[in-house]
């Protein structure tokens, strides 16, 4: 599959099966994650690799909505950021994410990103604050994603290049 058919492919999975994720693919995710770019190379990101059931469940209530699917995923990522060491932090998290998603879809599993940042738990309580007390993340760090990951049972057709929404592509000027 070359990068092109794995983009096509891509597609936000959220219904996993019970097969676990094999530790060299594990580590091909983590690897992933620290390969992706940085502003000014500050590398100030995180990621808290959860595979515990009960994590997974817990972490599957930090929003109201768009959250539950971490309950079935075998592997959930948490990404994390320090506003104090670099001001694109979310663009440094997003770039980290995604390169997670890409390096899912080359190994064969699914994934779905799951906003964290400005995002409620409840009324009172945001979904930053409610995974920093669950994982006794810093103070100063900021989470941006949890990226959740599994071997996908849902079938989701790939993109048609057909579809592609090409008046948003301009030439030259808007
Ligand atoms: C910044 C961002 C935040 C997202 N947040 C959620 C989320 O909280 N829950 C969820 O189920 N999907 C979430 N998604 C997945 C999007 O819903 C999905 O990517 C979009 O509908 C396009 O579908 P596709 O990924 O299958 O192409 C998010 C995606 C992005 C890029």
């Amino acid at each position: 599959m070359n990068f092109h058919e794995l983009i096509t492919k891509r597609r936000s999975r959220r219904k996993f099966s019970n097969q676990e994720i094999e530790p060299e693919k594990i580590e091909l995710l983590a690897n992933a994650a620290l390969m992706s770019p940085t502003g000014k190379q500050k590398n100030h990101w995180d990621f808290i690799l959860v595979q515990n059931k009960s994590t997974l469940l817990q972490l599957a209530e930090c929003k109201t909505h768009g959250s539950k699917l971490i309950a079935g995923a075998k592997l959930a990522v948490v990404v994390i950021g320090d506003p104090t060491i670099s001001d694109t932090w979310i663009e440094d998290c997003a770039i980290a994410s995604i390169y997670l998603q890409l390096q899912a879809e080359d190994l064969g599993l699914g994934s779905c990103w799951v906003q964290v940042h400005k995002r409620e738990h409840n009324a009172t309580y945001s979904s930053e604050s409610y995974i920093r007390e669950l994982l006794q993340i810093p103070e100063e760090k900021n989470i941006l994603s949890i990226i959740a990951i599994g071997y996908p049972v849902d079938e989701k057709n790939p993109f048609d290049k057909h579809n592609l929404l090409l008046e948003r592509i301009h030439i030259e000027r808007f």
